[in-house]
């Protein structure tokens, strides 16, 4: 599973425009019994939707030019410390793990219709959602900065935290900012994301991905 979710990690590119073609039963059972098991494990309350009307904001549809999008996680939890991270965390795996099934994924915390959703999943906060489905293309790899430019390693850096970084920039990141700092010293990795209103969500989605590329059995987090 694990090496299936790191391929997906280099295929995983955001996609804007969907065919409309609905999940299968196959493909929505499959995502469903994975969102239960994240909600179950971290006490969240995501939810797969499915809706006749476009979750899409006027922005979404015309700037971003968004289309084709009826099925959609909804990240929301209860309003408590930490939450963005533990969703932006979550979300990441979804992402991975939708990608693994044949399917693609856009994320989004600005340019979707809020009262609309907040509608279908109510009492909780939302905090983005996520558009799974077949797209009508594969996407394309963002532009990246360089490892040295988000990371630094105290001494000659080990292969895992090499991966790890390579993983990191890989993450989907609001404006793909990728406005995060990695740094090691031994087998300790702390990560900081710059202050911003995506910086929680963030910081849970790259940290998702240095886990996975670094290999959670070399490092602890600081
Ligand atoms: C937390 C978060 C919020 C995002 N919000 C939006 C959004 O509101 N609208 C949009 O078009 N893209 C949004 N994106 C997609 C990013 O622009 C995209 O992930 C980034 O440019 C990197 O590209 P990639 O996903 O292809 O790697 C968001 C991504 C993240 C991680």
């Amino acid at each position: 599973m694990t090496e299936q979710m790191r391929q997906a990690m280099k295929e995983r590119h955001t996609v804007r425009q969907f065919d409309g073609t609905p999940l299968t039963d196959a493909e929505k059972s499959i995502l469903r019994s994975r969102v239960d098991e994240l909600n179950k494990q971290y006490d969240l309350s995501i939810a797969l939707i499915e809706s006749e009307k476009s979750p899409l904001s006027f922005l979404g549809k015309t700037l971003m030019g968004g289309a084709g999008v009826y099925s959609y996680f909804v990240l929301a939890a209860d309003d408590r410390d930490g939450e963005d991270e533990m969703l932006g965390y979550a979300g990441s795996d979804l992402c991975l793990y939708a990608q693994m099934n044949g399917l693609n994924t856009w994320w989004m915390a600005g340019t979707f219709n809020r009262r609309f959703v907040e509608g279908l999943v109510s009492g909780k906060k939302i905090v983005s959602i996520i558009a799974a489905g077949h797209g009508k293309t594969q996407g394309v790899p963002h532009k990246s900065k360089r490892p040295d430019q988000v990371s630094s390693y105290e001494g000659e850096a080990p292969e895992w935290f090499n991966n790890g970084v390579q993983a990191a920039l890989l993450a989907p990141t609001a404006l793909n900012m990728q406005a995060f700092t990695i740094t090691g010293k031994g087998n300790t990795v702390s990560l900081t994301y710059k202050s911003g209103p995506m910086s929680g969500i963030d910081k849970g989605i790259v940290k998702h991905h240095f886990e996975l590329g670094a290999g959670k059995e070399n490092f602890e987090w600081a």
